[in-house]
Parts: C-alpha cells; sequence; structure tokens
C-alpha cells in the first residue's frame, strides 16, 4: 500500500516536471531551423511552388511526370490532390523518399507542413 503511493507520487511529480516544460513555440517544435527561414509568410505561389519547381520538375511537372510515375506536382490543384503522398515523401517516412537520393533542407519540409496546418491556401 505504501509502495503505491510511493510510485504514484514519483509518477506526478515526473509528469509536473514534463508539464512545466512544453513550450508550444517555434524554437521547441523546430529546433533544427535557423532564423533565416521564413515560417510566417508561407504561401503557395512564393513558397511551396518554387521549392517544387526546384526540387521535383525534373520529374513531376506536367511535361516530365512521365519520370516521376505519372505524379503531377504543378498545378495547385494537383499538389493539393497529392498533399499527403508528398507529405511522406519529403520527410522520408514512407517507401518513396523524395527527392530520389537526397533530402530537402528542413526549412523546406517545415514550410511545406506549415502550408497544410493552414489548409492549404492558394495563395
Ligand atoms: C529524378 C526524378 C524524381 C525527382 C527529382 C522527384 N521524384 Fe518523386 N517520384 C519519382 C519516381 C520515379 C516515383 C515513383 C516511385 C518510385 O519508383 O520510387 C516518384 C514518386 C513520388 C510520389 C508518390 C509516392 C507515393 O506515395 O506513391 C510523390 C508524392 C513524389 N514522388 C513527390 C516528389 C517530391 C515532392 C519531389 C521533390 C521534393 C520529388 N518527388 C522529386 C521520381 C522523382
Amino acid at each position: 500500500m505504501k509502495r503505491s503511493f510511493i510510485t504514484v507520487a514519483v509518477i506526478a511529480i515526473f509528469l509536473l516536471f514534463f508539464i512545466s516544460c512544453y513550450y508550444d513555440n517555434e524554437e521547441a517544435l523546430y529546433p533544427t531551423l535557423n532564423s533565416s527561414c521564413d515560417t510566417t509568410n508561407v504561401t503557395f505561389s512564393g513558397t511551396i511552388a518554387p521549392m517544387l519547381n526546384n526540387n521535383c520538375y525534373s520529374c513531376h511537372s506536367d511535361a516530365t511526370a512521365s519520370f516521376g510515375a505519372g505524379i503531377h506536382l504543378q498545378s495547385f490543384s494537383d499538389v493539393v490532390t497529392n498533399s499527403a503522398r508528398v507529405v511522406a515523401a519529403i520527410k522520408q517516412t514512407g517507401p518513396y523518399p523524395m527527392p530520389p537520393g537526397g533530402k530537402l533542407n528542413s526549412c523546406s519540409v517545415t514550410q511545406y507542413d506549415i502550408w497544410v496546418r493552414n489548409g492549404m491556401p492558394n495563395n
């Protein structure tokens, strides 16, 4: 009986410790980002499309999709349609890590995440 009380007390103290250290801010959520990564003005036209253009359109533009298994990532609606797969691909958590043979910088991965979290606006 006494021992179970001590166990509960220890767990409670640990929980308190972890809760008190929880900061829901950008630095804590994305510790690897440097200050030059713009996480506030993330837009489709200014952030997402240029990133895809630089890293993906050799195989996923409307003209080149035959090199990328027929996955189109050029028009806004095609990007939205494929977005869940894009997230898995660029986070490299799924079966097809993208781009092949490399990884995007963490800023681009985070910006894509932010765009998805914002509801994939066409801005
Ligand atoms: C050199 C060509 C090439 C480049 C560059 C490339 N891909 Fe791909 N991608 C492929 C191929 C080929 C496949 C088909 C899967 C496979 O065979 O590996 C594919 C598949 C995919 C898929 C579908 C995965 C699934 O779940 O079915 C997504 C999403 C994707 N690529 C996103 C991207 C993104 C985003 C980029 C840029 C960051 C990118 N790709 C860059 C060739 C490429």
